[in-house]
């Protein structure tokens, strides 16, 4: 069956969110990616690093993903982490905010000299011991990507040992408004699987909201092994259960879900897990998704996030459920 996996977003995939993505959607998601590590800030030892690292509550399943410009910390910081256990490393070669490409990180890492990709990651791959994986999360590419080069540009990853290749197929400037180019992940994975057969799990990414878009993505890119979720997992933390049962050709799960356990249970897991210099900027995060789910998500989503701690921000979820009380509980996916 194909595995799914949880997106890394930064302040979004952390151990509180994962928590709650367990507790709705328990032993669903294979893989849970964590939000992009800056390997320099790490190895320095910042304040609130220990945080970022936190592997609860499943560790074998954590994925480690690391970003920075430079070789040597990556690798640095690669070999510290890896002794923390789970699945393995993962490059950021995806991210395509301004700062982090100024800096040579995510998706600089595509478009830099080859053999300087090259050398970190053989840097990387020494660093971290053989029994654990090296993966990539990456995009298409420049506006200008030519297939062929990418073709090219993944044997590199695989000469070097990167054994799972995630491809969220948009270009650099692409926005989440323009649709993903399916056909074109669809002849890199084809490239790929004739080449190197199973042994380098390929993976997609973008735009899975539901059982019926996973559906569409996988007639579309029928070599994807696993779907990585994303958006609509913070907004739903009950979807992976809800696909993985529809996967394995079972019935959804037929009860509600009280949303004012899941604020409930989030704020718990928020101060349990997070550092409080972070409690409010998170759960702003976590709740600007979440709030999609009601009808009036704007409305709802000011109050909440003009709520001046998290006590407050439960407080405007119960007034609203007062207010709409048909919202309070939540159908699942069907
Ligand atoms: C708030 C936010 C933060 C993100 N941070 C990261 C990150 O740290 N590392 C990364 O590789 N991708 C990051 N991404 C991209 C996601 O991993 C994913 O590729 C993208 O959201 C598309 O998947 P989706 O449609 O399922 O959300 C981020 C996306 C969002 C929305």
């Amino acid at each position: 069956m194909s595995k799914l996996l949880f997106a890394p977003m930064a302040t979004l995939s952390h151990e509180a969110m994962r928590r709650i993505i367990e507790h709705y959607s328990p032993s669903a998601c294979g893989e849970y990616y964590t939000e992009m590590i800056q390997a320099t800030t790490f190895i320095g030892g910042g304040k609130f690093e220990q945080f970022y690292v936190r592997p609860g509550p499943c560790p074998e399943r954590v994925v480690w993903q690391l970003t920075c410009g430079k070789a040597e910390p990556m690798a640095e910081a690669a070999k510290i982490i890896s002794g923390y256990g789970g699945i393995g490393i993962d490059i950021n070669m995806g991210c395509c905010a301004p700062e982090i490409v100024r800096q040579g990180a995510g998706i600089a890492w595509m478009l830099k000299e080859r053999a300087e990709t090259q050398a970190m990651l053989a840097l990387v791959r020494k660093a971290v011991p053989e029994n654990m994986r090296l993966s990539v999360k990456m995009r298409l590419g420049d506006e200008d990507y030519k297939l062929d080069e990418l073709c090219t540009f993944t044997d590199m990853l695989v000469s070097e040992g990167v054994s799972q290749i995630v491809l969220h197929p948009r270009t650099r400037k692409a926005k989440f408004k323009r649709p993903p180019h399916w056909s074109d992940a669809e002849a890199l994975f084809e490239y790929v699987a004739k080449k190197y057969g199973s042994s380098i799990c390929l993976c997609i990414n973008g735009d899975i909201a539901d059982f019926q878009s996973l559906c569409s993505v996988q007639k579309a890119v029928p070599l994807a092994q696993g779907f990585m979720i994303g958006r609509a997992a913070v907004q739903k933390p009950w979807l992976f259960g809800d696909i993985a049962a529809r996967l394995a050709e079972k019935a959804c799960d037929a009860g509600q879900i009280d949303s004012l356990e899941v604020v409930s249970l989030f704020i718990e897991n928020l101060m349990e897990c997070q550092p409080e210099e972070f409690w409010l900027s998170r759960a702003q995060r976590f709740f600007s998704y979440f709030c999609k789910n009601f009808s009036f998500a704007n409305y709802l989503f000011t109050q909440v996030n003009n709520a001046k701690d998290l006590p407050s921000m439960k407080h405007e979820f119960e007034s609203y459920f007062e207010k709409m009380p048909g919202e309070r509980f939540l159908k699942h996916s069907l």
